[in-house]
Parts: structure tokens; C-alpha cells; sequence
């Protein structure tokens, strides 16, 4: 069974439509990247898994076990957010507050993994730093790790890599890549980048500015040329 699905669904917010028919499955372990135009709906996608906003038609149904709040999110940056006044492993713990409850404050097994993430992301030697005077390419890390910590089983990134120069970019695919073979995570990521996109993910769900263009298998995706015309309008530009 399916992680999770979605089922005719009609993305938007109150009286307006954004994208209507989206209709896609991931399974346990794929690493699923959703492309399009910008405005096409990829981040409302995202938000409506979390339920932080509704669909406006059709369903999104868990399955194999996935609860809501093992679902970790990495949301698309904003210039207040990269200010934020907070020391790194501040930062991290606070994956765990929805787990917490009323309870004010961590366990010793939550602390223990926050650091084995922040390993993982190679950032434990930042820990008692502020988040507001790292790099992008750190801060991205620190919110990576972040959320591991709330998620067991799948991570929504939205374009983690935006703003990032290249080389630190492909270092941070390459820790996704990572977490997704070796570690099992699920990822579903947004990518401005379709190259990228091919290179790594498993299945690819493109967005049209109405309804999806595809959805399937990275390589069918290649072959169907949707790709081509999308990276030689980027080229055209
Ligand atoms: N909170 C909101 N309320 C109303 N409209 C929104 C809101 N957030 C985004 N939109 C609109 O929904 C459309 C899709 O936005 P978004 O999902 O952010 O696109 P993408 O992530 O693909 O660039 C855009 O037209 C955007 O202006
Ligand atoms: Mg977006």
C-alpha cells in the first residue's frame, strides 16, 4: 500500500483554483520531485499534504502505516526566517515540539538523535552557534536536520537548494540522495532545477499552470521529451 495518495484533488484557496486533477501515489522509499512553473501550485501541493491547507476537491489518504506527524517538512525560505535569532541545536530540538505535547521540554532519546542528525548533516561542530550568522548552505543543514527529527519516514523539501551556490547546492542533493538510499527516508522535494531533478529522484510529478503533465517513472518522464521543452525554454530565456 501506498504511503500515501492523492486523489483527484484540486488544489487552491478560498474561490480560487490553482491546479485541478492531481492525482499521484509514493511508496515507502521513493524519492518523488515535483517540478513546474513557479506559481503552478508545487508549494500549495506540499502544504495540503501537511494539512495546512485544504484541498478543495478530492482526498490525500495516508496508508502503510504513515501518521501524520512522522511527516518532517523543510519549507521554502523566506529572508526573515535566515534571521532568525536561535542557536543551531535550538533549532533542531524544536523538530520534536509537536511530539512534546504540554511536556516543556526534551528527553534525553530526543537529544541523542537531534545530535546523530546533526551529524548526519555535518553541522554538531555548529551547534552552540547562532543560526543567523551561518552560511546559506549551513542554515539549510540546520533545517535539514531539523526535520529528521520530526519526521521517521518521509521529508517534504521545498527547493532546499534555492539561493545556494552550486557546489554547496550538489553538496546538499547529495545529503538528500544519502538520507533516501542509505537511511530509507521517503522524500518528496521541489525543484526549480529539472536537471537536478532527473538526476536523482526515482519519480518525477509535473505541474502544468491548470492540471499535472505527468506523472511516473524518472526515465519514462526523459523519454516523454516533457522535460526537453521544459530545459530549452529555461535555455531560451
Ligand atoms: N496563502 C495563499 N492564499 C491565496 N493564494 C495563494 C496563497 N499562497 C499561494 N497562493 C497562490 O497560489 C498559486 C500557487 O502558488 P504556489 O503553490 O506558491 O506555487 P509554486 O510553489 O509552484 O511557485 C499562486 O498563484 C499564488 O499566488
Ligand atoms: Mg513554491
Amino acid at each position: 500500500m501506498a504511503l500515501l495518495t492523492c486523489k483527484d484533488v484540486t488544489l487552491g484557496y478560498e474561490g480560487m483554483v490553482v491546479t485541478e486533477n492531481v492525482n499521484f501515489s509514493i511508496k515507502h522509499g521513493d524519492y518523488l520531485c515535483i517540478v513546474g512553473e513557479n506559481g503552478s501550485g508545487k508549494s500549495t501541493l506540499m502544504k495540503t499534504i501537511l494539512k495546512l491547507v485544504n484541498p478543495l476537491k478530492g482526498e490525500i489518504i495516508t496508508g502503510d502505516g504513515l501518521k501524520q506527524k512522522e511527516i518532517g517538512y523543510l519549507p521554502q525560505q523566506t529572508m526573515v526566517q535566515r534571521d532568525f535569532p536561535a542557536s543551531v541545536s535550538e533549532i533542531v530540538l524544536s523538530g520534536y515540539l509537536n511530539r512534546c505535547g504540554l511536556r516543556p521540554f526534551y528527553t534525553k532519546g530526543e537529544k541523542r538523535l537531534a545530535e546523530d542528525n546533526m551529524r548526519k548533516m555535518d553541522i554538531l561542530d555548529l551547534k552552540d552557534q547562532c543560526y543567523r550568522e551561518l552560511s546559506g548552505g549551513q542554515q539549510q543543514r540546520v533545517l535539514l536536520a531539523r526535520a529528521l527529527c520530526a519526521a521517521k519516514k518521509m521529508i517534504l523539501l521545498d527547493e532546499p537548494v534555492s539561493g545556494l551556490d552550486p557546489k554547496v547546492a550538489r553538496e546538499m542533493y547529495e545529503l538528500i540522495y544519502k538520507l533516501n538510499k542509505e537511511d530509507g527516508i521517503t522524500v518528496v522535494m521541489i525543484s526549480h532545477d529539472i536537471n537536478e531533478a532527473v538526476r536523482y529522484a526515482d519519480k518525477i510529478l509535473h505541474i502544468g499552470s491548470n492540471s499535472p503533465l505527468f506523472f511516473g517513472d524518472t526515465r519514462d518522464y526523459v523519454k516523454s521529451g516533457i522535460a526537453d521543452s521544459f530545459i530549452r525554454t529555461k535555455e531560451a530565456e
